[in-house]
């Protein structure tokens, strides 16, 4: 299939793009490249690889990278509350005013197939007893989640495009080419490896989360999966739930070195369990990697010295020069 992938230069899209290809995928990316184009490199010289600067804001752009393609996976956004707060008109225009750009210049290229990826965040705080699935109401708390709420109901009820399914992943964790340390399972990963304390903020708060090869595998399945099973429909993509005090506990048994206190504040008010059971059952596709993986592997990276500078600012959403005017 002819995919193009908006956002493909970040953190899940460096994952994603080369799983596509190895799959027999033509894969064209479409990046603003706010995190620089590293990631993409290796790519460059692959066979059925293109990747193409531009905004999916821009009509002419989207237009262009829409030409010729089949279907489209759509990670571009400013993610996460930190890096949308940095300026939230422009987090508001690619997050949620760049969609009705992207369905109809899909629906006039003739796209057969939308997956719009969202996020476990727009659950916000959720009855902790149980694990809400797709039908459970949204309580986003965050312009984030918010904007991602707005867009998927948008998506949903597009008519010019036949197959259209939202996925809803879980927090990522792992290794990727355009690495965000940002994210918790990272952060805790590479904090124990470099011997630092770290602070663990609503230790009873529940949190899904969700390998990042997993979550590239998830999107190809759902690409290949019969339109009939996916379309119109919502999936959670998650693999683990975690307390963050049960994530401590894994944490401690693969990250020796880890030192870490709980703190009573709870800044950040998002507590939910999310059941991913959907997914599963419709396509048969089970996340098969676990948080401890994430965790070793993110921790063996950081150990054996590959990345230059762990502590770099750039290994964030939050952008080192903040967001261009436009
Ligand atoms: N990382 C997570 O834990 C997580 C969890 C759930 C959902 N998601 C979703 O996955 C997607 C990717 O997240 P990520 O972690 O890779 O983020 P990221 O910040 O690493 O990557 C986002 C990419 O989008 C590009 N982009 C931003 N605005 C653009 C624009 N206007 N035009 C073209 N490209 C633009 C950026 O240049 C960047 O390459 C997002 O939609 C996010 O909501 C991520």
């Amino acid at each position: 299939m002819k995919i193009l992938v908006t956002g493909g230069a970040g953190y899940v899209g460096s994952r994603v793009v080369p799983h596509l290809l190895s799959q027999g995928h033509r894969v064209r990316v479409l990046d603003r490249l706010l995190y620089g184009a590293e990631a993409m490199l290796p790519l460059t010289a692959m066979p059925g690889f293109e990747l193409q600067f531009g905004d999916v804001r821009e009509q002419d752009s989207m237009r262009r990278a829409l030409q010729g393609m089949e279907g489209v996976i759509h990670l571009a956004g400013i993610v996460g509350e930190a890096a949308c707060n940095v300026n939230t008109e422009f987090s508001w225009s690619i997050n949620h005013g760049a969609v009705a750009n992207l369905l109809e210049s899909a629906s006039e290229a003739g796209i057969g197939r939308l997956v719009f990826v969202s996020t476990c965040s727009n659950y916000g705080v959720a009855e902790p007893n149980s694990a809400v699935d797709e039908d459970a109401p949204l309580n986003p708390i965050s312009d984030y989640a918010r904007a991602k709420v707005l867009a998927e109901g948008e998506v949903l009820r597009v008519n010019g495009i036949p197959t259209v399914t939202v996925l809803r992943l879980g927090t990522i964790c792992g290794l990727s080419a355009r690495m965000r340390f940002d994210l918790l399972v990272n952060e805790m990963a590479r904090e124990a490896v470099l011997g630092r304390p770290i602070d663990i903020f609503a230790p009873e708060a529940w949190r899904p989360f969700l390998h990042i090869d997993d979550a590239a595998e998830a999107m190809g399945h759902v690409l290949q999966a019969d339109p009939a099973l996916v379309t119109r429909r919502v999936f959670n993509v998650v693999g683990e739930n975690h307390q963050k005090t049960s994530l401590l506990a894994i944490a401690r048994e693969v990250l020796p070195g880890l030192q870490a206190s709980i703190v009573q504040r709870k800044p950040d008010l998002r507590d939910y369990r999310v059941s991913g059971k959907r997914f599963v059952s419709t396509l048969g596709f089970r996340p098969s990697r676990a948080v401890a993986d994430a965790f070793r592997e993110v921790a063996k990276a950081v150990k054996c010295g590959y990345f230059r500078d762990p502590d770099w600012a750039g290994h964030s959403a939050v952008p080192i020069d903040g967001f261009p005017a436009q």
